[in-house]
């Protein structure tokens, strides 16, 4: 007969069972993460269970062997070719503060240690692949990825060919600088779309894709993808800084990039505020940041303060609310825009992603369900990036019930039941009389960069073409009082806003006109262009493919769709010109060409709209934020925080008299 178990050690069982799952539950997650680049487990979950598995290992030590999934950095695993390379010093990794009551904890415990006030930096925390970078005689002589954070794959050919680093720095010392590879959003976006007319995978996230870039045998593939750099820290033998503002200051004139938003500060409570401020700001980074990190200053204090085994003491990364969630498709339906092209939709069960409810993720197309193997009733992980719409970016096909079913993809469109037609990657509805078509071209019609018809929403504009009162442009600007209110709930005051909205936004750039025709591959920027070089309808109609062609910046597409468009339909665009009062914006000379300018601060008397249009008028770029790309800061009264980014950059300040003096 077996002895009976006591409790604590049937509780001990309990709990090295739990350890064992963790520990391979990680380690198969840093796996998919770091070898694989293809996460099936949300970080804000590797968080959790990282957390946990730590606060198992102070309780009961003796339970641990040095192989934890704790105390290795990274992945131990090596699958690639690449050679090994060992890092002058460890890469190490940060522990995580979820919430102000860590942070504050942090700054306690750091205080309490070091027995004084410290000055701290804060900067973003990149999601991208940690790399290392050895200069040796001030030139670039061996890049590494972090690894297992002792040693890493060589990627030398690699790194040489990420545009933005420097090859050459001044100091001639040994020394590694230190930062992480990423891929700016709107490259991400371009790369995944230029992925799906190829009929390629598309990548996960920005970070998965940078990080596959980079590890490469080839790298002719690592420079046809669009990778940056972020420089964080500098490390050394020799200490050659005191500080590590002074190590940031060293890396900016080194023309490395470095995160923009940046404080050094001894005061939590700023730091804090700060931390809240991003959080809200992170859609509107180029770049994808899961947090924040939160570093003491003094390089002599943070060598007082050490390292542990993995993670060192005087630094945390202060982390933001995952921007990725675990849901189910309930349903899959069908969006045709306004050039026919049918995208499908996951309908999901509803989750919050980064502090928003999301409840619908684009499915981009036939062959992108596909390849997943997207089906309905389906777990899947859905990710918000920025202010673009949702994506589902992998399933989660081990949580298959049975219950899911595939999709069939519809060979006649929904609204119109014309037959589809697949032109590469998208399949479109190719009838020019299709509902849904009309509906959504008369809705980009009213839209803010259009005519911005305030008041006229999707909802009016279905209502009202359901009434067969509108179906063109002009039946929009030629809408009247009587007409209006034979729609059911339409009041008098509404009415009359309406119209008021509709009579005002007759008055139009030419730029907006041509924007508002919804010409395929013409955006606002393209409409800008062509205006500026061809200052009526009557020249754009004249226009040549081949005259088009010529003007800067305008491709072969652009071109053939303008000509399409306007022979296709001129009579319409004719009497749309006859009941506008469009306002030409000529290109008055080149003098500003290639320079982009950036405006801050208030300017008596004038306003910076003016300023943009005073500038572009001469060729030159308005840009809103602040790089190493911009030519000329426009400084006015009051400026705001561009002013101490350009400074630190080094772009030339000019006041709006200089300004009209370039001019
Ligand atoms: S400082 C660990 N600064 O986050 C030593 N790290 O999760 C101090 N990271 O491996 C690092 N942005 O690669 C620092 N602005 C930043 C960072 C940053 C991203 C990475 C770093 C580290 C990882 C830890």
């Amino acid at each position: 007969m077996s002895k009976p178990v006591s409790k604590s050690a049937e509780s001990k069982k309990e709990v090295i069972k739990r350890i064992e799952y963790l520990e391979s539950t990680l380690s198969k997650a840093n796996i998919d993460y770091y070898i694989k680049d293809s996460p099936k487990l949300l970080d804000s979950d590797y968080d959790e269970m990282y957390r946990e598995l730590k606060s198992l290992n102070n309780k009961n030590p003796e339970l641990f062997s040095k192989e934890s999934v704790l105390f290795r950095v990274g992945s131990e695993t090596k699958q690639s070719d690449l050679k090994e390379i060992t890092h002058l010093f460890p890469m190490l990794s940060l522990d995580n503060s979820m919430d102000e009551q860590e942070v504050l904890d942090f700054h306690n415990r750091t205080s309490k240690n070091t027995e004084k006030e410290n000055q701290y930096v804060i900067e973003n925390k990149f999601d991208g692949l940690a790399i290392s970078l050895r200069y040796e005689n001030g030139k670039l002589a061996i890049a590494a990825t972090r690894g297992n954070g002792k040693t890493g794959e060589n990627i030398t050919n690699n790194a040489k060919v990420i545009k933005n680093i420097p090859q050459k720095i001044s100091i001639k010392d040994t020394l590694e600088i230190r930062g992480e590879v990423v891929i700016r959003k709107k490259d991400f976006e371009a790369l995944n779309r230029n992925r799906i007319n190829e009929n390629l995978n598309t990548f996960a996230n920005p970070r998965n894709a940078a990080a596959g870039s980079v590890r490469q045998l080839d790298s002719k593939v690592t420079a046809s993808r669009p990778l940056s750099f972020y420089a964080y820290t500098l490390v050394s033998k020799n200490k050659l800084f005191t500080k590590q503002s002074e190590i940031r200051d060293f890396l900016i004139k080194s023309k490395f990039d470095v995160s923009q938003d940046y404080l050094l500060t001894n005061d939590i409570n700023k730091i804090i505020k700060f931390y809240r401020a991003q959080e809200v700001n992170r859609d509107k980074i180029d770049y994808e940041i899961d947090g924040l990190v939160l570093k003491v200053d003094s390089l002599d204090t943070q060598v007082e303060l050490g390292n542990r085994t993995k993670s060192p003491r005087w630094a945390v990364a202060l982390k933001f609310k995952p921007s990725e969630a675990i849901t189910t498709v309930n349903d899959i339906t069908l969006q045709i825009g306004r050039t026919g092209a049918i995208t499908p939709v996951a309908e999901l069960e509803p989750v919050l992603l980064s502090g928003v409810t999301v409840s619908r993720a684009t499915l981009h197309n036939k062959d992108e369900i596909e390849r997943k193997d997207i089906r309905i009733n389906d777990h899947v992980i859905v990710r918000r990036q920025g202010d673009v719409i949702p994506a589902v970016t992998s399933v989660l096909s081990d949580k298959r019930s049975g219950e899911q079913k595939k999709f069939e993809f519809p060979t006649q469109c929904p609204e119109c039941s014309n037959n589809l037609e697949k032109i590469d990657a998208v399949t479109y509805c190719i009838n020019d009389l299709c509902p849904a078509k009309i509906t959504q071209t008369l809705e980009h019609f009213v839209s803010k960069h259009a005519f911005n018809i305030e008041g006229l929403g999707s909802k009016l504009i279905d209502k009202l073409f359901s009434a067969n009162l509108i179906s063109t442009y002009s039946d929009i600007l030629k809408l009247s009082k009587d007409e209006l209110m034979k729609l059911e709930r339409m009041g008098d005051k509404l009415c009359e806003n309406i119209l008021a909205e509709i009579k005002k936004s007759r008055k139009i750039t030419f730029a907006r006109f041509i924007y508002a025709l919804g010409i395929r591959h013409v955006g606002l920027r393209s409409a800008e262009i062509i205006t500026s070089e061809l200052h009526s309808i009557e020249n754009i109609h004249k226009a040549s493919i081949e005259n088009l062609e010529e003007i800067k910046d305008i491709g072969p597409k652009v071109a053939e769709s303008i000509k399409g468009f306007f022979v296709k339909n001129i009579e319409e665009i004719k009497e749309l010109e006859s009941l506008c009062d469009i306002q030409v914006e000529k290109k008055l000379s080149n003098k500003l060409e290639d320079k982009t300018f950036v405006i801050t601060g208030s300017f008596n008397g004038v306003s910076r709209e003016e300023l943009k249009k005073t500038i572009s008028a001469q060729g030159g770029k308005v840009s809103s934020s602040v790089s190493k790309k911009t030519s000329y800061l426009v400084l006015g009264d009051d400026p705001g925080s561009k002013y101490e980014k350009a400074k630190k950059l080094g772009v030339v300040i000019i006041s709006k008299e200089e300004l009209m003096q370039l001019i």
